[in-house]
């Protein structure tokens, strides 16, 4: 510090020569300035000195951003910052002092922490005043970060928080942030296996013997025996010769994509525009050329394979569960493709892995395609009731990726008691059929009542069951007031998530959905429908459709009711097994 003070003595003409006692004094000592003199008055003595710096001065005089480095430039100037805050116009200085309290519940958190009625728009002052600028033109970061979230407000992408509490005992009931009982029908949980006794009773053992944390990243204490048993379980699963496990599929697709995109010389990879946002991502990190083929349209990828040379590396980046529309990926097709045009395949089973196949290993699995992929992808915090991520392909290549990848060496391990969830959870559902059959029950049941109704489903063939709004503030309204007035707790997906005019309810039917539970959701969807005149299947098709909603083809279920072992006693409470229109 000494030292620092020495140097900004001895290259400031002003300072070198002023002692600190006079230069306190000064700063207390009103300004005495020539008439027309061209910076805004100073507020002191010392302020007066600093503008008559040959540097700092020109910089008080302009009052723009390119003050900050000029003040950084001269030691004067930066100790004048540091002592006296420089004053800008009349009312610049407004909003200085104590900061508001912050609103409680937080201004992104739906309801009355949470639950009665909806928020309103989070008061823009009380954001804006977090943190005053420095200095008069001084960049304003506060006012930045409000004038981009006025933005998301405009376009009414800004996301709401929901307060939703899933209680253990009570699936797939939660209390709210004021303790209300909702029924969540909005969940990835989508086979209850996050409260499954035989997960959480190993995951209890686990923490008694092993603790909290991992302690360590894999490199540094963090590998334990769990680890290595879940990536041979994991291996197993996908029928490959390894797997690496990561702290979530996010982060999985991530660092996987921009390691083998970076590293394979010259590759280029092929990505569907329906991709997730962490393939996207991955992608981007990269820096590899990107071309992205429009969603599930095989013409249109193999046009853009035809256009790099045939040895050049590739590769093809695509899902099997689309997770916002339910649609499906071409699996075997796309395989197919990479085979002719020498491109490896890289599947997110993000949504299928636990739900599809006689183990649980996906979509892949259920249509017998797992050894066409090089490159499996999957999550355990969906299915499986857990947290974290995985790859599963052949040894190299993971090892490649566990030596190489950034967001695989540098972070904590997943705890042992995590890891022994996962584990617990993926070698139940190997076996297990019944979650997987009720939920896929359910799901058919739900498309088929409301597509009687008239209510739009995106038609799709899997799980998901998409209900189109077609309007961003209206998703969210008629989601609020699931919420609120019949304790339905639905999230309203809008952009970027979905297109805009694409917005919609994204409802995910579990094995604890009863026919008792649907009843209420479907009553209270046709009750909404009906009192504020939305949009049916019919009023789509009259316009065209949209997002394949009204456009008259029909869509299977994937998963066959031969495929699905029904409960002794089971009455469906509707027919209809499939949907209309494309998927
Ligand atoms: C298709 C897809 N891939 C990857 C992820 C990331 O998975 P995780 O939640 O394990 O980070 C998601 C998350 O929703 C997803 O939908």
């Amino acid at each position: 510090m000494e030292a620092l003070v020495s140097t900004v003595s001895r290259s400031c003409p002003f300072l070198a020569k002023t002692p600190v006692k006079t230069l306190r004094r000064l700063s207390t000592l009103p300004a005495a300035l020539p008439a027309g003199h061209p910076a805004p008055a100073p507020r002191n003595a010392l302020l007066a000195s600093a503008q008559k710096c040959p540097v700092m001065g020109t910089a008080l005089a302009v009052q723009s951003s390119r003050a900050i480095s000029t003040s950084a430039k001269c030691p004067f100037a930066a100790a004048v910052d540091a002592a006296v805050p420089i004053v800008g116009p009349p009312g610049a200085a407004a909003g200085f002092g104590a900061e508001p309290p912050m609103p409680n519940p937080p201004a992104f958190v739906n309801g009355p922490s949470a639950g009665r009625a909806p928020a309103a728009k989070p008061a823009a002052a009380a954001v804006a005043a977090a943190k005053p600028a420095a200095f008069a033109g001084a960049f304003d970061y506060e006012a930045f970060y409000q004038t981009e979230l006025d933005k998301k407000h405009k376009d009414k992408s800004y996301r709401y928080f929901n307060n939703i509490n899933r209680l253990a005992q009570l699936f797939p009931t939660a209390h709210t942030g004021t303790g209300e009982h909702v029924t969540v029908w909005c969940s990835n949980d989508y086979l209850g296996m996050s409260r499954h006794s035989l997960v959480t009773e190993n995951m209890k053992a686990t923490l008694d013997k092993y603790g909290a944390g991992a302690g360590g990243t894999r490199n540094i204490a963090g590998n334990a025996q769990l680890h290595l048993s879940l990536e041979r379980e994991l291996a197993d699963l996908h029928k490959k010769p390894a797997a690496l496990v990561f702290s979530s599929c996010f982060v999985a697709n991530d660092a996987t994509l921009s390691t083998l995109g970076s590293k394979l010389p010259g590759c280029v990879i092929f990505s569907d525009a329906s991709n997730h946002a962490s393939m996207i991502q991955g992608i981007r990190h990269s820096g590899a050329p990107k071309k992205i083929f429009r969603h599930n349209d095989l013409a249109h990828l193999e046009e853009l394979l035809q256009s790099v040379d045939i040895n050049t590396p590739k590769i093809i980046a695509f899902e099997s569960v689309y997770s916002m529309s339910g649609s499906i990926g071409h699996i075997k097709e796309i395989a197919a493709l990479a085979r002719k045009y020498n491109a490896i395949t890289f599947l997110d089973e993000v949504h299928a892995v636990g739900m599809y196949g006689r183990t649980g290993a996906g979509v892949a699995e259920y249509i017998d395609a797992m050894d066409e992929i090089d490159i499996i992808t999957g999550t355990l915090g969906k299915a499986y009731g857990v947290v974290g991520g995985y790859i599963a392909a052949s040894a190299p290549l993971v090892d490649m990726i566990r030596s190489y990848a950034p967001g695989f060496i540098f972070t904590t391990s997943l705890p042992p008691v995590v890891v022994s969830g996962a584990l617990t959870s993926i070698r139940y559902l190997k076996t297990s059929q019944a979650e997987r059959s009720a939920q896929q029950l359910h799901t058919r049941d739900l498309k088929g009542r409301l597509d009687a109704l008239g209510i739009p489903v995106v038609p799709n063939p899997s799980h998901i069951v998409p209900v189109l709004v077609g309007d961003a503030e209206t998703a969210k309204s008629v989601s609020d007031e699931l919420l609120y007035k019949y304790q339905i707790y639905v999230q309203s997906i809008n952009f970027p998530t979905v297109a805009r005019g694409e917005e919609r309810l994204r409802i995910t039917p579990t094995p604890g959905h009863t026919a008792e539970l649907a009843d209420v959701l479907v009553d209270a969807l046709s009750t909404i429908w009906r009192e504020r005149g939305l949009k049916t299947v019919e009023d789509w098709a009259a316009v065209g459709g949209n997002a394949g909603v009204g456009t008259g083809q029909r869509v299977e279920q994937l998963v066959k009711l031969e495929d699905i072992e029904i409960p002794a006693g089971y009455v469906p409470s509707h027919e209809s097994v499939t949907v209309s229109a494309s998927a």
